[in-house]
């Protein structure tokens, strides 16, 4: 069989060298005569996982001393819920930027805890599609915060402008396909969040960065579990936490400083997403709309002229061991997700059967 390349959106493909080191020590991990998925929590060798991972992740995205660092239980959607419930305070409104899919999905939700400013960016010139820069979204004076995801998952837009321009303003990012992808300022935002399933580890857990001062304004209803403030005080254990995530996630951090951190692994991450754009954009066989400025460096969406051909590629593919290229069901096409684990062997074998494709289907 041909080596087998998984382009999955999430869950997504996990280094192949943590797998076998996990594969190695599952049934006796460090030589403790049982698994690390047999002990409890509260063991003093799965306390050192966590403060080992927590630091790592510290040290990889340089975290400011006056950042707490959290490990939820439910997912990014979960965070759309409890973000309201524990950042608004006193105040009844927040800004939430819709770019497409997962930022639209936190501000639907988010209306049943807030008034929500809703800001639309999303822009069509000449067949091409961008997003509104920064310095031209109109906020809510009084809003609690500014919400939104500097990479759409499913359509490939991203936003790679820091949030510089709000002074004042709460920053709330959702992260969950970019995270460690390329370095970013923490110091500029309240609350980065990223579920675990696309560059952090297997589903499970959900990471959760807060600037310490925004801590203490939970409303009364938020469930404990959820509560920002408890979740500090617990060390992120305030129940049992998804403990194969925490670990494998662990696994997966140190393996990425011995990548080189993020310096290093945003010129892999570059390099890969170029390759798939220049096929892309040297041909008329596929179609990426997106315009240069916002196109995301984990997910390039694209197709062909004919829905039926994307079924005939995506189909190929799988069978030439390019596996899950089939793009969201809300937006079809096709969609490479290249988060940090996929190598460029792997983005190169999906150009070269992006070319043969090509001839075999140009009359
Ligand atoms: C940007 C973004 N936000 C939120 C989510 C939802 O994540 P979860 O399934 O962990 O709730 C996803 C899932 O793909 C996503 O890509």
């Amino acid at each position: 069989m041909n080596k087998i390349y998984n382009f999955s959106a999430g869950p997504a493909m996990l280094p192949t060298e943590v797998m076998r080191d996990a594969k190695l020590e599952f049934c006796d991990w460090n030589g403790i005569g049982v698994s690390i998925l047999e002990i409890s929590h509260r063991e003093k060798y799965f306390i050192e996982i966590v403060k080992e991972a927590e630091q790592n992740l510290r040290d990889l995205l340089k975290v400011p001393n006056n950042y707490k660092i959290l490990f939820c239980h439910g997912g990014a959607r979960t965070q759309f819920s409890i973000i309201p419930m524990n950042l608004l305070g006193k105040k009844t409104t927040a800004d939430y930027i819709v770019s497409g899919y997962w930022s639209n999905f936190a501000a639907n939700e988010a209306k049943k805890y807030c008034k929500t400013n809703i800001i639309k960016i999303l822009e069509e010139k000449n067949g091409k599609q961008s997003l509104k820069q920064m310095s031209k979204w109109l906020l809510n004076k009084e809003s609690a915060y500014v919400h939104y995801c500097p990479n759409e998952t499913i359509s490939g837009l991203a936003i790679h402008e820091e949030p510089i321009f709000f002074k004042n303003k709460t920053i709330i990012a959702d992260c969950s396909s970019s995270i460690l992808s390329k370095p970013i300022d923490i110091s500029l935002y309240g609350v980065i969040y990223a579920s675990a399933q696309k560059n952090i580890g297997p589903s499970g857990i959900t990471i959760v960065i807060i600037r310490e001062d925004l801590l203490g304004k939970a409303s009364l209803q938020t469930p404990s579990v959820f509560n920002y403030t408890l979740l500090t005080k617990h060390k992120s254990m305030i129940n049992t936490p998804s403990t194969f995530s925490l670990y494998l996630s662990g696994m997966v951090l140190k393996w990425l400083k011995k990548q080189g951190g993020l310096e290093k692994i945003i010129i892999k991450n570059y390099k890969k997403s170029q390759l798939l754009y220049n096929i892309i954009d040297n041909c008329n066989f596929y179609i990426n709309k997106i315009a240069q400025k916002n196109r995301s460096i984990m997910n390039v969406h694209f197709r062909t002229q004919d829905s039926k051909l994307d079924k005939i590629f995506i189909k190929d593919a799988k069978n030439k061991g390019l596996f899950s290229l089939k793009g969201h069901k809300s937006l079809g096409g096709i969609r490479a997700s290249i988060y940090n684990a996929m190598p460029i062997d792997g983005v190169t074998a999906l150009v070269d059967f992006m070319i043969d494709f090509k001839q075999r289907y140009t009359q």
